[in-house]
């Protein structure tokens, strides 16, 4: 079973993809992650964004691995762990600007199409472009969403329980700048599929979004059942 999971950042996909990968005993990939370490080993060689081939070359040498259990994943970079290095406003930042750029699209989209399709389960992916363009034919997708200063609390939030140094309007101009790059982007923007479920978790808590999401998976698997 494959699992797309998209929608802008700080909708709660991460959280409810890894509480499904777990429930439903499938393998969760988080994409972003992946544009993450990507955009870290480009800063590592000094190399600039705007050198599209020799960032292409660090995407398809660099070896970016997730291993661990969903929630206590570690996402290793050429052997080196960069969990926490990625989870940085740059790092996000960063992320977001290499996503941009077609080859390094390319070359993520076809590990995680190798990953997805290597898990004997299944697989919970959760991104940007999981149901329109890794995995059109995706068992279920999901779109979560929810308002940006809905987003920007939770996020703010995090950040505080992390002890990280931010502002409630810092984090929501970076929602907004990262928001408008997704969107607009011309390789593989953040689109809604046309046939994705989509949930506005602007005002539901996470155990509720969490029983809608495993109720519409055990409908569309009795559907297929029948
Ligand atoms: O989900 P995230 O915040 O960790 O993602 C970081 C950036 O990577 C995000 O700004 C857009 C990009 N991204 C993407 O373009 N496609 C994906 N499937 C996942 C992330």
């Amino acid at each position: 079973m494959i699992i797309a999971i998209d929608g802008p950042s700080g909708a709660g996909k991460s959280t409810l993809g890894k509480m499904l990968a777990k429930k439903l005993d499938l393998l969760y990939l988080d994409t972003g992650a992946m544009y993450r370490a990507v955009a870290l080993a480009v800063g590592k060689a000094n190399v600039p964004f705007r050198d599209v081939d020799r960032v292409a070359d660090i995407a398809e040498t660099a070896q970016i691995d997730l291993v661990g259990e969903p929630d206590a994943m570690k996402v290793m970079l050429d052997g080196a762990d960069v969990s926490m290095d990625i989870r940085t406003l740059d790092a996000a930042q960063a992320a977001s600007v290499v996503s941009t750029i077609p080859a390094v699209r390319r070359i993520m989209v076809e590990h995680q199409r190798a990953i997805g399709e290597s898990s004997p389960t299944g697989c919970v992916l959760e991104g940007r472009d999981i149901g329109s363009v890794v995995f059109p034919n995706a068992d279920i997708k999901f779109f979560l969403t929810a308002t940006p200063a809905a987003r920007a609390r939770r996020r703010f939030m995090e950040d505080q329980a992390k002890g990280r140094i931010s502002t409630y309007d810092q984090t929501l101009a970076e929602i907004n700048e990262r928001d408008e790059r997704d969107v607009s982007r011309e390789d593989s923007p953040l689109t809604i599929a046309e046939d994705a479920i989509v949930i506005d978790t602007s005002e539901l808590d996470l155990s509720e979004v969490f029983a809608q999401m495993l109720e519409r998976i055990n409908d569309r698997q009795a559907a297929a059942a029948r």
